[in-house]
C-alpha cells in the first residue's frame, strides 16, 4: 500500500520544520529550511517568502522534496551556508521527480506544486505528495543544544529583516536571545558543533548590528 504523509505520524494543522530541496535554473539542487503543514493526505502547504531562492525555484519548476530531518545542525548549515567551511549534507536522486532529496533524511516527501497564492511578501504554495518514503531511522536522543540552535538560527534570519526596517532595538533583543541560547549550549554541550555554530551566529549577528 502507498505510504501517505499521515503514515509518518504527521498531524494536520501543525507547522513542522523541514528542509525543502528544489532545483535551481541550472538543475543543481538547493536546500533551505521551510515550515510545512499537512492540510489533508493530498495537500501540504508551504509558506516561503517571495524573495527566497526556494520560492523562485518552486514557482519555476513546480516540484520539490520535503526532507524530514531530526538533526538541528542541518537547519543551521542550510540557512547560513557561508558560515560553514565543510558541509555535512549531500544529495541523492529522488524516485518520481528530478529534484534530488537530502541523503540520510529520516523521511522525505517528493511533491509537485498544485497551486500558488502570492500574499504580499509571503506566499502559500500548495503541494501534492507524489512519493512518501520513511528512511532508515536511527534512535535519536533529544539534546537541548539542538532546540537552542534551531531557535537561534531562526532569530538570526530575522535580525537582518529588523535591521532593514530600522528596528534596531528588536534586532538587539534577538541578539540577546541568541546569547542566552549560547549560554544554554555551553552548559549542555560545550565544545560541540552546536556550540561552534552558536559562536558563528553571534559573530554574524554582531557584525550586522555593528554595521548600523
Ligand atoms: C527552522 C527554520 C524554519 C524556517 N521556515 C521558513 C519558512 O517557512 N518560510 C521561509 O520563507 N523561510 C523560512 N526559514 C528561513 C529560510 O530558510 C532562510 O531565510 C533561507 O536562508 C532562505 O531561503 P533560500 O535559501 O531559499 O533563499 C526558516 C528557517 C529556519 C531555521
Amino acid at each position: 500500500m502507498k505510504t501517505t504523509p499521515k503514515d509518518l505520524g504527521l498531524k494536520p494543522m501543525i507547522i513542522y520544520e523541514s528542509i525543502v530541496s528544489t532545483l535551481k535554473p541550472d538543475k543543481t539542487p538547493h536546500a533551505a529550511p521551510i515550515g510545512f503543514t499537512l492540510l489533508d493526505d493530498h495537500t501540504i502547504r508551504l509558506r516561503p517568502y517571495k524573495r527566497t531562492i526556494t520560492y523562485k525555484n518552486l514557482r519555476r519548476e513546480r516540484q520539490g522534496v520535503i526532507n524530514i530531518v531530526s538533526e538541528a545542525y542541518l537547519f543551521f548549515e542550510t540557512t547560513f551556508p557561508k558560515l560553514v567551511s565543510e558541509k555535512s549534507h549531500s544529495f541523492e536522486p529522488s524516485v518520481k521527480i528530478l529534484t534530488p532529496r537530502l541523503a540520510g533524511a529520516d523521511a522525505y516527501i517528493e511533491f509537485e506544486v498544485s497551486e500558488i497564492n502570492e500574499i504580499d511578501e509571503l506566499c502559500e504554495v500548495y503541494c501534492a505528495p507524489l512519493n512518501v518514503v520513511v528512511g532508515c531511522l536511527r534512535p535519536k536522543a533529544i539534546t537541548r543544544a539542538e532546540t537552542a540552535l534551531l531557535e537561534a538560527t531562526i532569530h538570526a534570519t530575522r535580525i537582518r529583516v529588523f535591521m532593514r526596517m530600522g528596528s534596531i532595538q528588536k534586532a538587539e533583543e534577538l541578539l540577546q536571545r541568541i546569547l542566552y541560547y549560547k549560554s544554554l549550549v555551553e552548559r549542555v554541550a560545550p565544545e560541540s558543533k552546536y556550540a561552534s555554530a552558536l559562536d558563528k551566529l553571534i559573530k554574524y549577528a554582531e557584525e550586522l548590528l555593528n554595521r548600523q
